[in-house]
């Protein structure tokens, strides 16, 4: 399963993270962020809209990897395998996400935002995992820190990731890739400024 995950994660330096309110945003959004060279999309499960975007998202891209985000539950995990989903992130874990992950054919990057964390993570075989809330939970000082005794783990900050900062992170030899929302921010999207999207999108494909 983490080879599965390993293989989305090497082909995204950037993974937008998005909030879809309207469905009929999805392929639009999705389709200027391919564009731009953003081809690993994360959905967060936050708006009612969310699994039907994945699904017309995953039916209509098939060259793009669509995952479901803010994976809270075992049924967040149903629902991401029946809509499609290539993948799965949770801002933090519990032993029922967890047991709910792995019984599923889909693989999950779980949240983790200290050592002790990463450890238990490490005890299952998690081997890539979700820095979240990276700037809030010590930024690129921790990782570095982390990346001392427990270098095995490689990570995808997010959580207050920018295009100012993005770069600091993924020069770290424990960062596989960044997430973050600037390239599809919540406003950009409600007023379907696909071009911007795009543009943007060619600049963190670019970091
Ligand atoms: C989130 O919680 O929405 C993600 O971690 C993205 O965070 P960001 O908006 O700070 O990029």
């Amino acid at each position: 399963m983490q080879e599965k995950l390993a293989e989305v994660l090497e082909q995204a330096k950037v993974i937008p993270v998005l909030v879809i309110d309207d469905v009929e945003d999805a392929l639009p959004l999705a389709e200027a962020l391919v564009e731009g060279g953003l081809n690993v999309l994360e959905i967060t499960l936050r708006t009612e809209a969310a699994l039907a975007a994945v699904e017309r998202i995953a039916k209509q891209l098939p060259d793009a990897h669509i995952g479901t985000g803010t994976v809270l539950s075992g049924e967040d995990v149903r629902r991401s395998e029946d809509a499609g989903a290539s993948f799965m992130v949770s801002p933090g874990t519990t032993e029922q996400l967890l047991d709910a992950a792995e019984s599923s054919d889909v693989p999950l990057l779980p949240g983790v935002a200290n050592p002790s964390e990463v450890m238990r993570l490490l005890e299952r075989g998690y081997r890539y995992q979700k820095f979240f809330p990276a700037q809030a939970a010590g930024g690129v000082p921790m990782l570095k820190s982390i990346g001392g005794p427990l270098a095995q783990v490689r990570f995808c900050p997010t959580g207050g990731v920018s295009p100012n900062n993005a770069r600091d992170y993924l020069a770290l030899p424990n960062v596989i890739c960044v997430g973050g929302s600037w390239m599809a921010a919540v406003n950009l999207v409600r007023e379907k400024r696909w071009a911007e999207i795009t543009r943007l999108a060619k600049e963190a494909a670019t970091l």
